[in-house]
């Protein structure tokens, strides 16, 4: 077969099929809509079904641990009577160390359940672990493919770490420098191995994160009596916090607040080779966080089942300096040294705390493994030799990929509100350059997938130059 870039393109949807099971094209209707919740169901694992997999496999069931003096600290900073009792699920304790396992646990199940000999999944954080952890489990082959250099051949620390993490879980770790030819390789090895794809984005992976919602619900009802009223869920591809939020859906009626929090990494290009070693963070970070949110179908599967402006109620960032900041307070105040995905969110929940009152509850839904190139003294050592200018100051001053501002003094962890409603407008504007007509369903499509009404749809649509065929009302 021919395996030049574009021909190996031009079969990316037959190699797509063959190498996940499903049939993407079932789901697809008219203009741009496709039936999200046929996709997740016909998938055909209930909740429970997941939670037994996980459970016999070393994932799920994580502590959920009260951060009773980092709270403290938070209400210092607050008005009398406010700062929430802050919560950590602490997903460090999954086998392969982050909530990752949880994804990972159903693409392997599933793998062998149809009978493939091994998985291969395109991935340089934490993913590739927790496959390769859970690969071994069930005695499946496992492919991990990573862009893990610059072009001079310079590692970034975290992922070269995750490397080691896989190879010790007996995977092969395939490694390219920053450009468009991990796809394309990815795509390559599916067709030559005929291994599952163990996407990320397929709905397996998303559906493995429900039970983390699920648990978080029940582990706070356990132990304080009533459900949180925030849950911060640290957001790149999205996955994370829509099988969050929908494990929380199905697990209780009331009413959570949903918040994502990135790393504000403004300016900062993912796909660039000079900015890709003046990141300090590997992922939870805007540079994901923006273009998976406008854009979810950008990545390796033809519809991703990571949906997040379906559920988010709030999004916000926090700066390097903040995360790494919070990072030693978790391990200085609360003897739990944790690494940098989970203290995104630990961060932002800092500094949400001061909204809330002392009754009330914020969980942060994860918490991951920290070790050597993964820990903020690697990182922070790795950014120095990068020319990043370190210094304490006011957060706000950072600018990525010149400096990292450690707050002066507490009070200045101040996680910034993203606006929403601008990034759904986005979101819509994206999907007309796939059209120029709409039907009913399509503005039906629009309004789930906005978390929107009507009203907002048609007012935006009306911006575009696109034919409206049988729309009511
Ligand atoms: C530990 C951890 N937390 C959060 C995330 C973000 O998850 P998602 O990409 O599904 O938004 C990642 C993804 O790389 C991760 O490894």
């Amino acid at each position: 077969m021919n395996s030049s870039y574009d021909a190996v393109m031009s079969r990316k949807n037959e190699i797509m099929k063959s190498s996940v099971g499903i049939n993407y094209d079932l789901y697809e209707s008219d203009y741009i809509s496709f039936d999200f919740e046929a996709m997740m169901s016909d998938c055909g694992f209930s909740l429970d079904e997941v939670r037994k997999i996980q459970n016999e496999n070393g994932v799920g069931n994580t502590p959920l641990k009260e951060c009773k003096n980092i709270s403290a600290l938070a209400r210092k900073n607050a008005k009398p009577g406010y700062g929430a009792r802050i919560f950590i699920k602490d997903e460090a304790l999954n086998d392969s160390g982050s909530f990752k396992a949880r994804r990972a646990s159903m693409a392997c199940y599933q793998a062998k359940k149809l009978g493939f000999k091994g998985v291969i999944a395109a991935t340089s954080g934490n993913y590739g672990a927790a496959v390769a952890s859970q690969a071994a489990k069930y005695g499946l082959k496992c492919i991990i493919v990573q862009e893990c250099y610059d072009s001079l051949g310079v590692g970034q620390p975290e992922i070269i770490e995750k490397a080691r993490a896989c190879e010790a879980y007996g995977a092969e770790v395939v490694q390219l420098s920053v450009g468009p030819e991990l796809f394309y390789k990815f795509l390559l090895l599916l067709e030559e191995t005929k291994y599952f794809n163990a996407s990320l984005y397929t709905p397996y992976g998303v559906m493995g994160i429900e039970s983390l919602g699920a648990e978080l619900i029940e582990d706070c009802i356990k132990q304080t009596g009533k459900t949180p009223e925030m849950v911060v869920c640290t957001n790149a591809g999205g996955g994370n916090l829509t099988g969050t939020a929908r494990g929380i859906l199905k697990t209780t009626d009331k009413k959570i607040e949903i918040v994502g929090a990135s790393v504000n990494l403004k300016g900062l290009h993912m796909a660039n080779d000079i900015d890709f070693n003046k990141k300090s963070f590997t992922t939870g970070h805007t540079g994901f966080g923006l273009p998976f949110m406008i854009n979810p179908d950008r990545s390796d599967v033809p519809r991703s089942a990571g949906r997040p402006l379906r559920y988010i109620d709030r999004y916000v960032t926090v700066n390097q300096g903040e995360v790494f900041f919070i990072t030693e307070t978790l391990s200085a105040l609360e003897g739990i040294e944790r690494g940098p995905a989970g203290n995104t969110s630990l961060a932002a929940a800092f500094s949400l705390a001061r909204e809330l009152k002392e009754d009330q509850i914020i969980i942060v839904q994860e918490t991951e493994y920290t070790s050597a190139g993964k820990h903020h003294q690697a990182q922070l050592a790795f950014a120095r030799k990068n020319g990043i200018n370190i210094f304490f100051g006011n957060p706000e001053d950072e600018i990525p990929g010149q400096s990292i501002v450690f707050p002066k003094t507490v009070d200045l962890i101040r996680a910034k509100d993203l606006d929403l409603i601008s990034i759904k407008k986005k979101f819509i504007q994206f999907q007309m350059t796939k059209t120029k007509k709409l039907n009913n369903k399509d503005i039906q499509f629009l309004i789930e997938e906005t978390n929107t009404d009507k009203g907002f749809v048609m007012n935006e649509i009306r911006n575009y130059n696109v034919e409206l065929e049988e729309i009511d009302g």
